[in-house]
């Protein structure tokens, strides 16, 4: 479905993003992952892709530095040929109710959700617009369509991102270029670790359960592929019914 494709995957070497490299991968795309700190982790997920039998390369990227984020894209493009999808999927949560949430925990929830999307996006906007194709795909969240408690932050980044979302596919829709988001629900991730077992939450999912990474990984992979061409500006919810 991928076939010869280049996408570019935030967050990649764990949790929802390693399960996306993993998928465009099986699907025969090459892939660019950006990690955060853990070098050995972005190895091992790196070297899974290599046995599928694409290209892989893992890079060290601060997504909330913008200067880092277009050193190491333009690194990529130079590397790989070019660019093909885009998923920005780097997350953090600091969570707290407003009380207590310093000004701090608020800049850098927003400075690595939204910010680090929009330096991302920046960056392969040209290359997509010039070569007339390419997908970008952002990872919002329920939290960001809902809102809540103790997530003041981390809504205001994921509402964020759908703004974004639709601002740049209605800049881009003449162009080739689809950019649509997913808002996942709960999603058991090293994220959520500490809510899998909490089955009081899981009664208020229609579905009465956690989704997996690949749920949302075969979801981007439709958004990512042919199959999507004429879905832009979109946001799609995977949340077992969450936020119905
Ligand atoms: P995770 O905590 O397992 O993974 C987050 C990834 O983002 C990690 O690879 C981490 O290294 C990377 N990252 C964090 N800060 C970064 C930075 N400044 N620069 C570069 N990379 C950075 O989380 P998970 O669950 O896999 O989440 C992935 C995305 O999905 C996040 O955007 C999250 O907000 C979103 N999401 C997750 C849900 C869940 O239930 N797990 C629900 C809704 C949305």
């Amino acid at each position: 479905m991928l076939k010869g494709k280049t996408a570019i995957v935030t967050g990649g070497s764990r949790g929802i993003g390693a399960a996306i490299c993993k998928m465009f991968a099986q699907n025969g795309a090459n892939i660019a992952l950006l990690y955060a700190g853990n070098t050995q982790k972005a190895e091992e997920t790196k070297a899974e892709l290599l046995q599928m039998g694409v290209k892989a390369e893992a890079y060290q990227c601060n997504v909330a530095d913008a200067q880092q984020v277009a050193t190491i894209c333009k690194q990529i493009v130079k590397d790989f040929g070019g660019v093909d999808i885009l998923v920005n999927n780097a997350g953090i949560t600091k969570d707290k109710l407003v009380p207590m949430m310093k000004v701090p925990d608020f800049d850098s929830v927003v400075d690595t959700n939204l910010k680090g999307a929009f330096y991302m996006i920046k960056q392969v906007y040209p290359v997509m617009m010039k070569q007339r194709s390419g997908k970008i795909i952002n990872i919002s969240s329920v939290s960001g369509l809902m809102g809540n408690p103790g997530q003041a932050n981390y809504s205001a980044s994921k509402a964020g991102l759908v703004g974004l979302t639709k601002s740049i596919a209605k800049e881009l829709a003449g162009r080739g270029v689809c950019c649509n988001a997913i808002a996942p629900g709960f999603i058991a991730t090293d994220m959520t670790e500490n809510l899998s077992e909490n089955n009081q939450l899981k009664d208020f999912i229609p579905m009465k359960k956690f989704g997996t990474p690949q749920d949302v990984a075969k979801l981007a992979l439709f958004l990512a592929s042919d199959q999507s061409d004429y879905i832009t500006g979109e946001v799609i919810r995977i949340d077992g019914g969450l936020a119905m």
